[in-house]
């Protein structure tokens, strides 16, 4: 198939609901994609903040191939030796001695279980959420978003729609309204990221957890973009020392293989039984071992601490340069808001330099940088520097 074909057929053949670049991806390379006609682009969008460790990381896709070879699905009906290696060490570097997990297949479907254990844990049904906030396209997730235009786009709403309260991101004092006994969950983003790269206050942080505390609502992280090590800590509520009682992660958590998960404390795993939640694919052999191997990977070279030399040197770089309002977020998931026009000089940035970055629907003057935590020093300098020769 030719490039011209492929971006033909998806024309024709394929619902026209995503905004595409003409570029056809054929092959990744570490830190590069590559085009079908052979040019090479630095990717700081990482897929969509996938590509926690590159493109095609080889060990995740030595587990995967071996995995796919020795037995390529069976449902959790069986035990299997991935599901059990990958749950223990997601379990060990969660922030709780007694975390139990379950396995879906993206992030929204783990934002829905996360949803259904809480009412099921609580008996209630009321979610709060926050202006700014993104967790998913299904119907559940959907009417969570404070992002509005994701919620309208889900209407009419399953729950009623009073079921779905939103406050101020950040309102520390706004949080006695809107966390109140009705309540099942606080459904946050540590780290706006869709909405603009807000980061929470360790006051906001702080406050979450006493207002969850004092009427029984269940603290529940998104961290489908922020975990695992993204932010330069293994789950982000360890930066504010807070520990929410359950949490979502899908996107890097299998460097690019499809997979969910929602991890819960222990007091709230022991409120889940039998066919509370199930899945067909969440938790097969496959996803499992791209799981455990990249986790592995983010171990050895200690993920945590690559995010956290990342951001320094992006900070370093860009912080005081002309045209940069300022840079949000942490590790490598960072914002930066330039003073003029985002999506065009992101365009600029792609075609005359060969570096691919993301945007935020919620701010459109932010560009996102989502770079692999394993990229090579001279691969975030020559990004860096071709930011800065068009700022
Ligand atoms: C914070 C957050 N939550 C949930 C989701 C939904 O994840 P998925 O697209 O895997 O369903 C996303 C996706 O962008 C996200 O950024």
């Amino acid at each position: 198939m030719t490039r011209q074909d492929t971006i033909d057929g998806a024309r024709r053949y394929e619902l026209p609901t995503y905004p595409r670049l003409d570029i056809v991806a054929v092959r990744g390379e570490g830190a590069r994609i590559v085009d079908a006609d052979g040019t090479a682009y630095l990717d700081f969008y990482g897929g969509h903040a996938v590509a926690l460790l590159g493109h095609s990381p080889g060990r995740v896709v030595e587990a995967i191939a071996r995995q796919a070879r020795e037995l390529l699905f069976y449902s959790n009906v069986l035990h299997t030796p991935a599901r059990a290696a990958a749950a223990e060490r997601l379990a060990r570097l969660s922030p709780w001695e007694d975390a139990q997990v379950f396995f879906s297949n993206s992030g929204a479907e783990a934002n829905e279980a996360a949803l259904r254990v809480a009412r099921k844990a609580t008996g209630r049904l009321k979610v709060a959420a926050f202006t700014g906030s993104f967790h998913g396209r299904t119907l559940g997730a959907a009417a969570a978003c404070g992002l509005g235009e994701y919620r309208a786009a889900a209407a009419p709403l399953v729950d009623p729609a009073d079921a779905y309260v939103f406050g101020n991101f950040n309102d520390v004092d706004g949080l006695r309204a809107l966390v109140t006994e009705e309540c099942a969950a606080v459904l946050v983003e540590p780290i706006q990221s869709m909405g603009g790269v807000h980061s929470m206050t360790a006051e906001f942080a702080g406050a979450l957890r006493s207002r969850c505390d004092a009427t029984g609502a269940l603290l529940l992280f998104d961290e489908v973009q922020t975990a695992p090590a993204r932010t330069g800590h293994w789950f982000c509520g360890e930066r504010w020392d807070v520990a929410p009682d359950l949490i979502t992660t899908a996107k890097g958590v299998a460097a690019g293989f499809p997979a969910g998960v929602l991890l819960a404390a222990g007091s709230v795993a022991a409120t889940v039984g039998a066919g509370d939640l199930g899945s067909t694919f969440g938790g097969g052999p496959v996803a499992c071992a791209a799981i455990d191997a990249c986790l592995a990977e983010l171990e050895e070279i200690d993920g945590p601490a690559r995010a956290q030399a990342i951001e320094e040197r992006v900070r370093t770089a860009l912080g005081e340069a002309p045209g940069v309002d300022e840079i949000r977020g942490h590790g490598a998931l960072l914002g930066v808001r330039l003073l003029g026009d985002g999506p065009a000089f992101a365009k600029r940035l792609r075609e005359e330099r060969h570096v691919l970055v993301g945007g935020c629907p919620g701010d459109t003057g932010v560009l996102r940088l989502l770079p692999p935590l394993n990229i090579t020093d001279t691969e975030l300098e020559q990004g860096l520097e071709a930011i800065r020769s068009l700022l």
